[in-house]
């Protein structure tokens, strides 16, 4: 019978067995598949796992943090963080077109990560790699196995040729919903369970217009906000995801207190889906996004104005970029 002591047991001799004496590498997203895998690794082999958090200056508030601080609370993993928040946002400075962001995000992840690996596998002999495959991921990629060839949509694909390293992939078997009660058997934080599906180029997708510090600081703020109003209201599950965004390009006027105001506009686009292929726009009501709406055009500065996307997809996509 499916409980989840039974597959956290079944998984734990797996991987031992698998792994036996080696060492093994895990890169952390923030995002929970990543962080079960590895809490199910780590149950099994303990510091012959390290995880790897890739800190691209991209997440959102309190994120970094939340890996940083709270899983490793939680879990007592072996974790090397590597600050490259300078790296990414030189690498996109001025940068527009949503391909080219992506494309550059996914080489400097890649760059940032090969070498942490080399330092780690330096030091040891490490021979695999976490990956928290679901199966939804498993059927949509024809079955395949064995190497490591991750979508390129996971941002950790194309690793090189001398750093091949056997796959460890506790959730293959298991969906969404099974991970969820594995990480919370596991003793993982709720808002690390329960986090909305957050694409690995993270912020830099959701500012419409070139990255920088500043607009990274204030769509933060915006983000923050939806989300705390969302819990507020105790919608979390209902929504599958919340992208805001922000039309950093443009600008509206607007009135604020005596004066002129001349902003940027916010969009909400709250959506619902089974698996990200299909969604459709939430019915939020509009009491709460009137309080996000409110709360976001008075305590951030320069947002003037905020937009609700009502767009399904098709034929829009979830995000923006
Ligand atoms: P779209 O915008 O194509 O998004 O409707 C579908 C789902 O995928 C997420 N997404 C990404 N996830 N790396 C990721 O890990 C990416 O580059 C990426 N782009 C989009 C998006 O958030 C949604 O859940």
């Amino acid at each position: 019978t499916w409980t989840p002591e039974n597959i956290i047991d079944e998984q734990v001799a797996r991987i031992r067995e698998q792994v036996g004496e080696k060492e093994v590498i895990c890169g952390l997203s923030g995002g929970v598949d990543s962080a079960v895998a590895a809490a199910l690794v780590h149950k099994a082999v303990g510091d012959q796992l390290t995880c790897v958090f890739v800190d691209h200056g991209l997440l959102r508030a309190g994120e970094a943090e939340q890996v940083e601080k709270d899983y490793v609370a939680a879990t007592g993993i072996k974790l090397k963080v590597v600050d490259a928040r300078d790296r990414f946002l030189g690498a996109l400075a001025g940068v527009t077109d949503p391909e080219q962001k992506r494309k550059i995000i996914g080489r400097e992840f890649i760059r940032v990560f090969e070498a942490a690996a080399r330092e780690i596998a330096a030091h040891g002999d490490v021979e695999f790699l976490v990956q928290g495959t679901l199966y939804p991921d498993v059927v949509e990629s024809g079955g395949g196995t064995g190497t490591a060839n991750i979508k390129s949509h996971h941002n950790v694909g194309g690793l090189p040729e001398d750093l091949k390293f056997a796959l460890v992939e506790p959730l293959r078997a298991l969906f969404k919903d099974e991970v969820r009660t594995l990480g919370l058997q596991l003793g993982l934080p709720e808002e690390m369970v329960w986090r909305h599906p957050f694409p690995g180029p993270g912020l830099a997708i959701r500012i419409i217009g070139a990255v920088d510090e500043e607009r990274l600081a204030l769509l933060r703020k915006a983000d923050l906000i939806a989300r705390q109003e969302l819990t507020a209201a105790g919608l979390d599950r209902d929504v599958w995801q919340f992208p805001v965004v922000l039309l950093a390009d443009v600008r509206s006027v607007g009135v604020q207190g005596d004066g002129r105001s001349y902003g940027h506009p916010v969009v909400l686009r709250p959506v619902s889906s089974e698996d990200a292929m299909t969604a459709d726009w939430s019915r939020l009501p509009y009491d709460v996004i009137a309080r996000i709406s409110t709360r976001i055009t008075n305590e951030v500065a320069e947002v003037n104005r905020v937009v609700l996307d009502v767009t399904s997809k098709p034929p829009g996509t979830i995000e923006w970029e």
